[in-house]
């Protein structure tokens, strides 16, 4: 719980006074008929409160010393018969809430929050009932303090600024957790390496992820696993993995499990029987040259910017070697010739959610990289089938390395070191 505090105080300490931080709860979401999809708290409320019910909001007073008031889901034996057990508004000090109000009574409550208060913050967009029901009691109070000393919010804010720059330099506590999710899934990595077998099904090779996942404690993919045998490498969010994979082609898997509520994001391409072919090895290794290069410019007094450029160098630099590419390379970069090849961003934040909150720049310019903040860096090199000019043994090659790297005071530290990525070590644990 005292992680939690110290993330209110961080929050509250960015709040001029006077100001209230109105933070919603996800809902749970129908799958079909009357099946819910597995409830996943919102990142923002779980990260200031710890409380993983849903239907709730917390509210966060500027001149609070940290303490919060929630409102919950109600106690209901009957319910929770059948879905489990309710915290319910009384038990509110379990989760070191000062106050509890039960969700149904929101829209009456809320307005003694409102009152005399000067701003807002609440994540816009994010839960339109609620957000509609805060601006209609603001429209009211409007009304009902004119020709009196009450007033009501004239500003109202987004917090995503005040609250993502906190989420996105990560504690030593969470630090620890993520390090965890990537230690686990890198474990699966090796697992699928080793299993995998011409003329498995993805979803088989998926399951080995799943199964290494969950044996240690990761009951969640931080996102849909990526299993794509072959041309499907070269789809960058395939996630239907229903095809066979083939004697001779590669699989690229782009999977990290979700550990106590924190993502690890990893893949790795290797070939399905244990051997790169001479193609799909000049490929694998400018991918692996960019991933290397990349990795190093993760630390102070570099910005994300850097390592993009880091790697469309050296991926149009491979591109011309292997002669798909043509010309001058600084004419290339410029007209992004690579972009047939190479079409995302060599990284992004990871923390809470896969792809985490928090800026690129600051103030115009891109913003350099804090020791506690976490990138991956996942270049790629993708040949679609349709390609013209590309020989033919390039075809549906699609390649990519990821890795989550955590900034330091010295240097960059690969929270996923432990899946090989040199092509030897790919080949040897895959006979092992
Ligand atoms: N797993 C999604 C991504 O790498 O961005
Ligand atoms: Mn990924
Ligand atoms: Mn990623």
């Amino acid at each position: 719980m005292k992680e939690y505090l110290e993330r209110r105080k961080k929050l509250i300490s960015k709040m001029p006074k006077n100001s209230l931080a109105i933070i919603f709860g996800s809902n749970s979401l129908i799958r079909n008929g009357d099946v819910e999809f597995p409830f996943r708290q919102n990142s923002d409320f779980f990260y200031l409160t710890g409380f993983e019910e849903p239907n709730a909001v917390a509210i966060i007073e500027s001149d609070d010393s940290g303490e919060f008031t929630i409102f919950c889901q109600d106690k209901d034996p009957s319910k929770e018969q059948w879905e489990g057990n309710r915290m319910g508004p009384k038990n509110c000090k379990n989760i070191g809430a000062k106050e509890g109000f039960s969700i149904e009574v929101f829209s009456e409550e809320i307005s003694n929050f409102l009152i005399n208060k000067e701003r807002i913050y609440y994540q816009k967009d994010l839960n339109n009932s609620l957000e509609d029901i805060v601006n209609k009691n603001i429209a009211m109070l409007k009304k009902t303090t004119s020709r009196s000393n009450n007033f009501v919010p004239e500003e109202i804010h987004s917090i995503d600024s005040l609250l993502h720059e906190i989420r996105l330099l990560k504690t030593k506590e969470e630090i620890k957790i993520i390090r965890k999710a990537c230690e686990i899934s890198s474990a699966a990595h090796i697992r699928a390496m080793k299993n995998v077998y011409p003329e498995m099904y993805e979803y088989q090779l998926e399951a080995e992820y799943v199964h290494e996942f969950m044996k240690n404690g990761a009951k969640a993919c931080a996102y849909p696993s990526i299993v794509g045998g072959g041309k499907n490498a070269c789809i960058l969010h395939y996630n239907e993995n229903k095809d066979q994979l083939l004697d001779g082609d590669l699989v690229l898997v782009d999977a990290g499990c979700e550990f106590k509520g924190y993502a690890s994001d990893i893949t790795r391409t290797f070939p399905i029987n244990g051997k790169f072919s001479k193609a799909q090895e000049a490929v694998y290794e400018i991918v692996l040259e960019a991933n290397k290069e990349c990795i190093k410019t993760v630390r102070k007094n570099f910005t994300p910017n850097d390592t993009e450029k880091k790697a469309v160098e050296i991926i149009t630099q491979g591109l011309l070697d292997l002669n798909i590419l043509n010309g001058e390379i600084k004419e290339l970069i410029e007209r992004k010739a690579y972009h047939d090849f190479y079409m995302h961003r060599v990284g992004h934040w990871m923390g809470m959610d896969v792809h985490d909150v928090g800026s690129y720049g600051l103030n115009g310019n891109w913003r350099k990289y804090l020791p506690g903040m976490i990138t991956t860096i996942e270049p790629g090199i993708y040949f679609k089938q349709d390609l013209k000019n590309v020989p033919k043994e390039f075809l549906n090659i699609g390649i990519r390395i990821e890795d989550d790297v955590l900034v330091t005071d010295g240097d960059p530290e690969v929270l996923t070191s432990s899946v090989p990525k040199d092509l030897k070590k790919v080949e040897s644990i895959m006979r092992s």
